[in-house]
């Protein structure tokens, strides 16, 4: 069943506008055959038979805005090279605004997947994670800030490529948005990155990075709330939100608030990019002014179409009125433990 304020949000998000900043890649896929092994070393021999590019990283996460009606800024980094030109032909295509930083000392982020017999053989990366160069953070810099008037929602996508820096992180939080107010910061967090997101509004890491953030295990049932806890003593965020899998998510509105928003049972395909889905459903909906306790349920439906279909697929409008329609409410419980 859909509830009238779920039908109005699911209206409202359309053309809500997010600006995300964060590591783009491309994701490229060769599929081919196998029937010898290598003369020359003891390894398969494939045989080309097709390949795609796709959009990865942070660029999903946009691709997620898109698909859902709303309207996405990406500002990132790309190298001076043709991966850099298809990577921006593809954000281009998928109707996403660009604001990319050409940087000639680095390529473009690729990650290469063999497959063979629906079987991936190797992934090969291509990427530099150095700290980047002055001119570089000063050309980003310049560009979030032009565009700081027209979002009100920011999400860092950080997959730790050098990008998101203690200098972007400061920006960031020293924004004045419209009417000189802050715009809200939504991270999907890296590990090892942690203590560059203090005080942001709303993390969203999976079991394992909250958990490695926390320095405990984040197994369920009790384990959320401890984790969640200790996150916010470390980082001193406003909210917190930890996907949680086949069992949901925890949303802790504050410290010492948090619920668990259940899934419900389905049959589960392919949970790649499941994360990038949570958090572009969340902070469009933000956006278009939703309580985050809405926001979450709409993204763990948005998450639970995306993880029944097979690659990284994108949530539409229609898709999630369908499952709203088509499922009970979600029994939302206090989180076990807190
Ligand atoms: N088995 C499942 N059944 C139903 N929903 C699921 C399942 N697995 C994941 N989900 C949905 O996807 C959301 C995110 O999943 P998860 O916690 O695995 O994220 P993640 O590890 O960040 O994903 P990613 O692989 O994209 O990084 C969950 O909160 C839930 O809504
Ligand atoms: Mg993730």
């Amino acid at each position: 069943m859909i509830t009238p304020q779920m039908d109005a949000l699911l209206r409202n998000i359309s053309g809500k506008r997010v600006m995300i900043v964060g590591d783009v890649m491309l994701d490229h896929y060769t599929f081919g055959t196998v029937s010898r092994i290598s003369p020359e070393a003891p390894v398969p021999v494939v045989e080309v038979i097709d390949e795609q590019y796709l959009l990865g990283g942070a660029g999903n996460v946009a691709r997620n805005i898109v698909a859902l009606g709303g309207r996405a800024t990406m500002i990132g980094l790309i190298g001076n090279d043709h991966d850099g030109d298809i990577l921006s032909g593809l954000l281009t295509q998928s109707a996403v605004d660009t604001a990319l930083v050409h940087d000639d000392r680095r390529r473009t982020t690729r990650k290469t997947r063999i497959i063979a017999q629906n079987q991936q053989i190797v992934r090969v990366d291509r990427e530099h994670t150095a700290p980047l160069a002055e001119p570089i953070v000063g050309a980003l810099l310049e560009i979030i800030s032009d565009q700081a008037q027209q979002h009100d929602i920011i999400i860092v996508s950080d997959y730790g490529k050098g990008l998101v820096c203690q200098t972007i992180m400061n920006a960031l939080r020293a924004l004045k948005g419209k009417n000189g107010v802050r715009p809200r910061i939504l991270v999907d967090p890296k590990p090892q990155n942690y203590d560059l997101y203090h005080g942001v509004d709303i993390l969203t890491p999976n079991t394992k990075e909250a958990g490695e953030g926390a320095g405990i295990p984040c197994l369920w049932p009790d384990g959320p709330a401890r984790v969640g806890r200790a996150l916010f003593d470390r980082l001193r965020c406003r909210d917190l939100l930890i996907t949680l899998g086949a069992q949901g998510m925890a949303l802790f509105e504050g410290r010492n608030a948090a619920s668990h928003i259940p899934t419900f049972a389905r049959k589960v395909f392919d949970v790649t990019g499941a994360g990038d889905t949570v958090i572009a459903t969340l902070a469009l909906a933000m956006a278009a002014g939703a309580t985050l306790l809405d926001a979450a349920v709409l993204a763990n439906h948005a998450a639970g179409i995306v993880v029944a279909q097979v690659g990284a697929a994108t949530p539409t409008p229609e898709g999630l009125r369908a499952a709203l329609t088509n499922s009970a409410q979600p029994e939302i419980t206090a989180l076990p433990g807190l």
